[in-house]
């Protein structure tokens, strides 16, 4: 098991449209059990391959509070939808963010498990909310992008400032070290 690097908006990879998965094999599995660890450390509910730069369509998702409820969808496919759920939604991909996305409340799903397995069901609640987030990944959109081109840009340089701060600190420690030796 490995940690991934998520990618970070506005990363033009995280716009990458994913293929679908054709080999379900000992690969697949480990890739699935290394974004569960990914997501699980950081933290987050749900992931995208396409986060990890693994352009493939393949999502896991826990939305139980003790880790203790993974789900895998490979190769998601949206049946049907009912009803409207508007919630706060954030991304591992942008953090520190959240705004409201209008999503779908009931959504019926056909998808495969990590062994290729079809399974159809219906799911409703964060789950339903976090899938669809989640298969939007997979088309190389991003939640931001149901917002304002305003707070879209607003958010981007935020997340720039942050990263140059970041990117910044180690710099200053090690500047700070040398002056008080
Ligand atoms: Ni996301």
């Amino acid at each position: 098991m490995a940690r991934l690097t998520i990618l970070e908006y506005p990363d033009p990879r995280l716009r990458t449209r994913a293929t679908p998965v054709t080999v379900f094999d000992a690969a697949l599995s480990a890739l699935v059990d290394d974004l569960f660890e990914t997501m699980y450390a950081a933290p987050g509910i749900g992931l995208a391959a396409s986060q990890v730069n693994v352009h493939k369509r393949l999502i896991v998702i826990d939305v139980s509070e003790n880790h203790d409820a993974p789900r895998v969808f490979v190769n998601p496919e949206i049946l049907s939808k009912e009803g409207a759920a508007v919630g706060e939604e954030g991304c591992l991909s942008v953090p520190n963010i959240f705004d409201k996305v209008p999503r779908a409340q009931r959504i019926r799903v056909r998808s495969q498990d990590r062994t290729g397995a079809v399974v159809e069901e219906d799911l409703e609640g964060l789950l339903a909310v976090c899938l669809q987030h989640e298969m939007d990944h997979l088309e190389g959109k991003l939640f931001v992008d149901y917002l304002s081109d305003l707070k879209r840009e607003r958010i981007r340089k935020k997340l720039e400032k942050e990263r140059r701060e970041r990117a910044a600190r180690p710099a200053a420690a090690a500047a700070g070290a040398t002056t008080a030796l």
